[in-house]
């Protein structure tokens, strides 16, 4: 079940360059975005080198050919999610995805099921980063529908003893991370959506830190809609998935070429989904861009990943943990987290470790990682946060360790 990550890393042509003075580069920041492979670069070059034309308008070669690759990006995500292909929109990143869901919501009449009022209830996570919490908050203001969370515990966990009290009878949506960012907590959905459903309200499943790490199959999942973004699972920046069941009568997001079916002088009626959610020329290249990378993820196997990565995190931990004061920042049980370790070290600011570390050849991400009210609530100012991927190793670990041990002795 092991993976071959020597071969891998041949695939990824970053790991050929050298950083600061020379230095191996330790790349440990792929929850922020994941390096790419040659197959996801050509496909983007050649996308543009090849067939580049409008897609789902002109009557030339080009524009079949651009056509096909598009959609062939689309149903390649489909299979990949165990979705179809009507049930895929391309957006330009996940946070997009979760704007258009809260967005959408927002224009629904008051006759529409998605539509929200002042009695109504948006449930989030404390855990989420700042794309789930933010459009909820706004769509909260416009509707004046009433803002309400699960609280964090210190082990990381969501209290879900509170279940019957945070999601009511009213609640309209429950919108959270599958895996969080920070803590690398990987969220019981089973209990969340059951009780979800039990009151009427959708689901919302952020697995930006999710599907580029683990076999998903969304019909599982129970969700109604589940969002995640190319570029952290190898794909290019610029284009991101919204996957969803219900997305028959939810209304538009924006408006404009593509997403019509009849047009009048006065008014405009809408194509079906997802048609109706891809206004303009979309991200074309890019998309295909994300079809090779999930080409790339099939053939390395989803299982396998998963695996790796799960075996490499307890290797992570026990290493990390045995570094005095290093104190981890999230689950250690490896049944409940992902392969995004977050921590801290004794009174180094990790803006200082973050600095030292780079000045090593080391990766990684340091502050509130784009879920400030998280780091708020668990009292610290910001931590250090080590995210691994495929083609990551342990040597990785033991550089990172190495480099942390030298900062201590460097700031002590
Ligand atoms: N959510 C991204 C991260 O965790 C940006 O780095």
């Amino acid at each position: 079940m092991s993976l071959d990550v020597a071969a891998i890393r041949k695939d990824f042509p970053i790991f050929n360059r050298t950083v600061r003075d020379g230095k191996k580069l330790i790349y440990l920041d792929s929850g922020a975005t994941s390096q790419k492979p040659n197959s996801v670069i050509e496909a983007e070059g050649d996308f543009y080198r090849f067939h580049n034309a409008a897609v789902h308008r002109g009557a030339h070669q080009l524009a079949e050919e651009a056509t096909d690759a598009y959609e062939g990006a689309r149903a390649k995500v489909a299979s990949f999610l165990g979705a179809r292909e009507e049930e895929i929109v391309f957006t330009k990143g996940a946070t997009e995805s979760l704007n258009l869901i809260a967005y959408a919501m927002g224009n629904a009449p008051a006759s529409s099921r998605f539509a929200l009022t002042a009695k109504d209830r948006i449930v989030v996570t404390e855990m989420e980063h700042h794309a789930n919490l933010i459009p909820w908050q706004q769509l909260a203001a416009r509707t004046g529908a009433q803002l309400s969370w699960f609280e964090v515990l210190p082990n990381g966990r969501l209290d879900l003893n509170s279940i019957n009290t945070v999601i009511t009878e009213n609640t309209k949506v429950v919108a959270l991370t599958h895996q969080s960012n920070v803590l690398g907590t990987i969220n019981p959905l089973d209990a969340i959506v059951a009780r979800a459903h039990e009151v009427g309200a959708f689901v919302v499943l952020d697995a930006c830190q999710s599907v580029p790490h683990m076999p998903i199959v969304v019909e599982t999942l129970g969700v109604d809609f589940l969002v995640f973004s190319g570029h952290k699972a190898i794909g290019p920046t610029g284009v991101g998935v919204l996957w969803s069941s219900v997305l028959e009568d939810l209304p538009p997001f924006l408006f404009g070429g593509s997403m019509i079916e009849n047009v009048t002088m006065e008014s405009a009626t809408w194509a079906p989904a997802p048609k109706r959610f891809e206004a303009g020329v979309p991200n074309m290249a890019q998309a295909v861009g994300l079809g090779a990378a999930i080409d790339y993820l099939n053939k390395v196997g989803m299982d396998k990943i998963h695996q790796h990565e799960k075996q490499l995190t307890k290797y992570f931990l026990e290493r990390l943990q045995k570094v005095p004061t290093l104190k981890i920042i999230g689950p250690t049980d490896l049944e409940l987290r992902g392969s995004c370790i977050s921590f801290t070290v004794g009174q180094i600011h990790p803006h200082d470790l973050g600095q030292y570390l780079d000045s090593q050849g080391v990766a990684v991400r340091t502050g509130h990682h784009c879920a400030w009210p998280l780091t708020r609530k668990l009292g610290v100012p910001a931590t250090t946060r080590a995210s691994l991927y495929l083609y990551n190793q342990e040597e990785d670990c033991d550089l990172l360790v190495d480099a942390i041990v030298n900062a201590q002795k460097y700031f002590a």
